[in-house]
């Protein structure tokens, strides 16, 4: 009996992937290294470089590996770019999660965790956002995420098959023991972004809007450490397994930090000023996302442990450092 986790080569899905392993479950990761790197699968899982939209060899891992339950994390995450693209993110978010969807029911594959978003809300919905908020997603990567909620909501009704979604809030750091961290080269994280200026790696840190209605005229976010992002996993996993039905989760700590008060951390930090330059509005940002973490702690018991955002920014910068020196 294993896991299989798709994108597990990537950030979010190769914490996870190592957080599997370190409790003793087997792991089979798939990711076809589009973003992730190989480097970053812990060493006891099995590899498979390939495309979620490859049937038969879903299939293939399914069988050979005894897969009982899927962890998907494969598909594009960046907001802009969806903006720019909003064909390739309905392609590879939709399209191929449809194909890798059908490869599993069809395989009798019956558990199945989605990483959802915060930006599935409607950016008037009333913060701390709660899971029954009104959804309005504004970007096509987001709507692509919506869509794949809707999908899998009828694939459990048609068929014996149970799956939870984890909607995301903004997830940043990196694993405290430096096995895997942010590695895209194009990333465009807060906090990457800003663990790069703290190095000199890039000159400044664009602020992207000063003008939203918030106390400090800057996005404000729920940015929730990687490592509690993957302890929740873990629970859904645990609770899927022991029969619960569907359910979707908000994974974010509950508290707002704006960019600014990101920048302060940083500097908190690293002890002096970081560089930085007012811009205008990034498309398809919202002013403000935080959750209401309610539903996660009850029903899953998630106790987060990291949430404090000098240790966020620590870890950050710690993998930064490791990352482009090697
Ligand atoms: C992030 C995730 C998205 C997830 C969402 C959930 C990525 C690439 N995006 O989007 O997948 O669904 O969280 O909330 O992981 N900012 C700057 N300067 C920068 C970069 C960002 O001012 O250089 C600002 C943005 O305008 C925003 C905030 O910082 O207000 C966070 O931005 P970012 O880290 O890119 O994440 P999101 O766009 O919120």
């Amino acid at each position: 009996m294993s896991v299989l986790v798709t994108g597990g080569a990537g950030y979010i899905g190769s914490h996870v992937a190592h957080a599997l392993l370190d409790r003793g479950d087997a792991v089979a990761v798939l990711d076809n290294l589009s973003t992730g790197n190989r480097a970053y699968v812990g060493e006891d899982a099995v590899f498979v470089e390939g495309d979620i939209a490859d049937a038969a060899l879903v299939k293939q891992v399914v069988a050979r590996h005894g897969v009982e339950s899927v962890l998907h994390f494969a598909g594009s995450i960046v907001v802009p770019d969806s903006v720019a693209d909003p064909l390739g993110y309905y392609e590879n978010n939709v399209v191929r999660t449809r194909a890798l969807i059908q490869a599993l029911v069809e395989a009798e594959v019956k558990q199945f965790i989605f990483s959802s978003t915060a930006t599935v809300y409607a950016a008037d919905a009333p913060q701390p956002l709660a899971e029954a908020e009104v959804k309005a997603p504004i970007s096509p990567y987001a709507r692509s995420k919506l869509m794949t909620e809707w999908m899998l909501e009828d694939v459990s009704r048609a068929h014996d098959f149970r799956h939870m979604v984890l909607r995301y809030f903004n997830v940043a750091g990196a694993d405290p023991a430096g096995r895997t961290g942010q590695s895209s080269p194009k990333a465009t994280h807060l906090i990457k972004r800003a663990a790069q200026v703290a190095l000199g790696r890039v000159p400044h840190l664009d602020i992207f809007g000063t003008d939203y209605p918030t106390a400090d005229g800057t996005g404000v976010r729920d940015y929730i450490h990687v490592t509690d992002l993957a302890a929740a996993h873990l629970l859904a996993l645990d609770a899927l397994r022991a029969g619960a039905p569907s359910a979707t989760y908000n994974c974010g700590y509950g508290r707002g930090l704006s960019v600014r008060d990101v920048v302060s951390g940083v500097e908190r930090v690293i002890g002096r000023r970081l560089p930085v330059l007012e811009s205008a509005r990034r498309p398809g940002d919202p002013p403000t996302l935080i959750s209401d973490p309610r539903r996660i702690k009850a029903e899953l018991g998630w106790m987060p442990v990291h949430d404090d955002l000098d240790g966020i920014i620590r870890s950050a910068i710690a993998w930064e450092r490791r990352f482009n020196s090697a």
